[in-house]
């Protein structure tokens, strides 16, 4: 197999039955000008950037966290076209022996990135092996069994992890301590999804007036993954339903069909906050107790719905569990009963 097709398939093991991957590769952002959004963060890599070119030297670790389809990914691929080097791509889950890091490690070239999705879910004796590597750049062999084993020290070329995670609080302190650059990417805001709607509109041709993408925007949960699922959504509809241009009001009738609200929250999202506040008297309430009554993955509820739920205050995480807040009451047309926290119908 060669190099490319193993990278391949790396990627399309994690990937390969979600329906985005192949327009989301088309849509991906190149350099670090098509970056919309996240403006200290892109501040910020241009220095990393500029200062590793400027030394003629390989970047530092850099881990990316955050939410899911926030541009941790992107930005990966972003930092190699910047720094005109190439990147292998792989995953926490994919490298299951140290051999397979050792093999992927000794392939490398000087000034290489090794993009690592999913970090968090790296082996213990697949980490063992990435420590001396991310930090003294070598890989310790054992060579033979027994009493005659040796253990060999390899140099490896100055090359550079970039490592991805949805979940920072699940990787191991000494595994993060070796990322030198270290960045949180947060939600968008409301321009910057306009833009990427409008860049995106563009590259797939598809017509759009300048309030048929901020309706859309608005209701992408300032995800730029979601604003252009809702984007290739919304253009079917206007295909079908329309004339083909999308306004406000074909955006409008197309969301509202795919029930998603004005906040874009969706049906998951309604039930996460249903259950917390009708079942369990506004919480506390474990995550395991909500996902169980909605019949929904806890790790898809904590890593997807929650995190944007929390950005708009409608929930709070207690030591004894999740509580809704009054805002989301109101979302949801009930209103908090003072003390006791019960929801009476309006
Ligand atoms: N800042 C941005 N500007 C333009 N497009 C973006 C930006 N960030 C993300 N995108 C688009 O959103 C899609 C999702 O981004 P990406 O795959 O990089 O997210 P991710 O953080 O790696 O998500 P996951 O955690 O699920 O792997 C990409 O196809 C890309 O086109
Ligand atoms: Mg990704």
């Amino acid at each position: 197999m060669s190099e490319s097709e193993q990278d391949d398939r790396l990627v399309s093991g994690k990937k390969q039955t979600e329906e985005h991957t192949n327009v989301d590769a088309a849509l991906r952002p190149r350099s670090l000008s098509d970056i919309y959004g996240q403006d200290s963060l892109v501040e910020q890599l241009q220095i990393l950037l500029d200062a590793a070119k400027g030394r003629g030297e390989a970047l530092d670790h850099i881990l990316f966290y955050g939410p899911p389809g926030l541009g941790k990914t992107s930005l990966s691929h972003v930092m190699a076209y910047e720094m005109g080097v190439n990147i292998r791509v792989t995953a926490g889950p994919v490298i299951e022996r140290a051999g397979d890091l050792a093999a992927i490690l000794t392939n490398l070239r000087k000034g290489d990135i090794l993009f690592i999705d999913e970090v968090h879910r790296l082996g213990r004796a697949v980490e063992e092996v990435l420590y001396p590597a991310m930090e003294d750049f070598a890989l310790d062999i054992v060579i033979g069994k027994g009493p005659s084993a040796r253990n060999i020290r390899l140099k490896l070329p100055r090359f550079t992890v970039i490592g991805a995670t949805t979940r920072l609080a699940l990787m191991t302190a000494p595994l993060r301590a070796r990322f030198g650059a270290v960045y949180r990417l947060d939600f968008y805001g409301e321009e910057a999804l306009v833009k990427i709607i409008n860049r995106a509109a563009g590259m797939l041709d598809v017509p759009l007036d300048s309030a048929g993408a901020t309706e859309i925007a608005r209701r992408a949960r300032g995800t730029p993954r979601i604003a252009l699922r809702l984007l290739r959504r919304v253009r079917d509809y206007a295909q079908v339903r329309a004339d083909g241009v999308i306004t406000k009001t074909v955006a409008d009738e197309a969301l509202s069909l795919m029930e998603i609200d004005a906040l874009g929250l969706d049906d998951v999202d309604r039930r996460v906050l249903e259950t917390i506040i009708e079942k369990f008297g506004g919480g506390p309430v474990g995550l395991e107790t909500i996902a169980a009554a909605i019949s929904e993955e806890a790790d898809t509820i904590m890593d997807v719905y929650e995190p944007f739920l929390l950005q708009l205050g409608f929930i709070e995480r207690t030591p004894r569990g999740r509580t809704a807040t009054p805002l989301a009451y109101r979302h949801l047309g009930l209103e908090p009963d003072g003390a006791a926290g019960q929801p009476r119908l309006l």
